[in-house]
């Protein structure tokens, strides 16, 4: 019998190799490489076996519902997620509380910072009356001793803030380059795997969604949430993207405190000013939730270049609800600028929303508030046709929910709730014959009560 030949594999992707090697050189994991027996050597396990491993499919709360349900239920072990975000919107705070709150159900945390000092995450744990002693931390700057801490430590969770300010020096490149932000990637997505540790990755996004891409990585990660909002206003909105473990659409609102996030019901923040002209209420589905929310327009005629300015709302929509107000509704618009906002720091680019943002253009340059209680669904065409708006009994529960009374909407709405009447709308004009013709007028046409 010949002597027994030692196998080295990698425990993330299986990759044999001759002699050992800190990092795999088939998938890039770091501190996979391990001796095997030759009876356990690597091979097709069966999913029985993955099924009931270590760990199970059992989730841990975060301690915050709302990211629970943005997760599908919780967070699953060895799930690697992407927290994606632009500078600001509270990555950073986000990740600490999520810590804070898992250590406090006994579970252990690492958090690795490359973006902040180890007196910076101190102070901020501080303002968040988190116990900074209990945190782990562990610098972010470079991959190999990162991977070592967590491999040594085996938390419940690794935090990583953020993906961009990691480096492999190993690499060669420039951290935070698309290289250097993939590679890394792949690393803690083997390190996960191999060791069942959860992974979140904090990600800046610009404004135009990328830099160096989070977005790009969104094929490599379990699971991706967005964090959105004004960074100026407090209100933020966690939204799941991808989910391997879970349902898509799911929303979470938080609003930033001066001691964190805290999770909110937006329902009362987002009430629409009654009776101002130039506002108007519309009812966005943001993620899989409707809302309503209230969205501003002025009109300032002018002698000059007729500016168009959009906030939170979707700069295309805005102008072709401008554009058919003007033509097909006859509200003069072409020499004047026209600004339209989105209340609440919300970003807005739902199409059933064009009608609430023709309401309020029409009630700015008419100086006529739309009728109290209202709210403004549909999508218009370019000939100033209303299409209906999509998945209406949400939006309908949620104009209930504000307390508003009437729905200006195109086509067939469906089951009304209690107290909500629905008023049938099918060109612009007649869901604006309050502002066009006048105070007290109302949209006689195909009123269902
Ligand atoms: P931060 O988590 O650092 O954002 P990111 O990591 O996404 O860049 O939070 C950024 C902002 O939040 C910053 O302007 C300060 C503010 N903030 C609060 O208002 N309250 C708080 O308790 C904390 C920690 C931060
Ligand atoms: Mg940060």
């Amino acid at each position: 019998m010949g002597k027994a030949r030692t196998l080295l594999s990698c425990s993330a992707c299986g990759q044999q190799v001759g002699q050992w090697v800190g990092r795999c050189p088939g998938c890039g994991a770091w501190g996979t490489v391990e001796q095997r027996s030759p009876g356990a050597a690597s091979g097709p396990v069966t999913l029985q076996t993955l099924q009931h491993g270590a760990g199970g499919e059992a989730r841990a709360s975060t301690g915050i519902p709302g990211i629970d349900r943005v997760l599908g239920g919780g967070l699953v072990p060895a799930t690697v997620a992407l927290l994606a975000g632009e500078p600001g919107i509270g990555k950073s705070t986000l990740l600490l509380q999520l810590v804070a709150n898992l250590l406090a159900a006994g579970l252990p945390c690492l958090l690795a910072s490359g973006e902040e000092s180890r007196d910076q995450v101190a102070l901020r744990a501080r303002r968040l009356g988190v116990p900074g002693d209990r945190v782990a931390f562990v610098s972010g700057r470079e991959l190999g001793p990162l991977v070592d801490a967590a491999r040594a430590k085996r938390p419940f969770l690794l935090a990583v803030d953020s993906i961009q300010s990691l480096r492999d020096s190993a690499g060669g490149q420039v951290p935070g380059g698309p290289a250097q932000v993939r590679c890394c990637t792949d690393a803690l997505v083997g390190l996960a795997k191999a060791e069942r540790i959860a992974v979140l990755l904090a990600g800046h996004v610009t404004k135009d969604g990328d830099v160096a891409g989070p977005r790009t990585l969104e094929h490599a990660v379990d699971v991706v949430l967005t964090f959105d909002g004004e960074p100026r206003s407090g209100l933020r909105m966690l939204s799941g993207g991808k989910n391997r473990f879970g349902a898509e659409g799911e929303v979470a609102w938080f609003e930033m405190g001066p001691d964190g996030l805290h999770e909110i019901d937006p329902g009362g923040l987002l009430r629409a000013g009654e009776g101002e002209p130039g506002s108007a209420t519309a009812l966005p589905r943001l993620g899989r939730r409707a809302l309503a929310v209230e969205v501003q327009a002025l009109v300032v005629p002018t002698d000059g270049p007729a500016r168009r300015q959009a906030t939170g709302l979707e700069p295309g929509r805005f102008q072709l609800a401008a554009a058919a107000l003007d033509r097909a509704a006859r509200v003069p618009l072409a020499r004047a600028e026209l600004f339209g906002a989105a209340s609440g720091g919300v970003r807005i680019d739902d199409p059933a929303c064009d009608l609430a943002v023709a309401a309020s253009l029409a009630s700015a340059a008419s100086g006529i508030p739309p009728p109290p209680g209202s709210a403004f669904v549909g999508e218009i065409g370019l000939t100033g046709r209303v299409h209906p708006g999509t998945a209406m009994a949400g939006r309908l529960a949620a104009a209930r929910a504000a307390g508003l009374t009437t729905v200006f909407c195109a086509g067939e709405p469906g089951p009304m709730p209690d107290g909500v009447r629905a008023i049938r709308v099918g060109h612009v004009a007649d869901a604006l014959e309050w502002a066009v013709f006048g105070a007290g007028s109302r949209a006689k046409k195909d009123r269902v009560a």
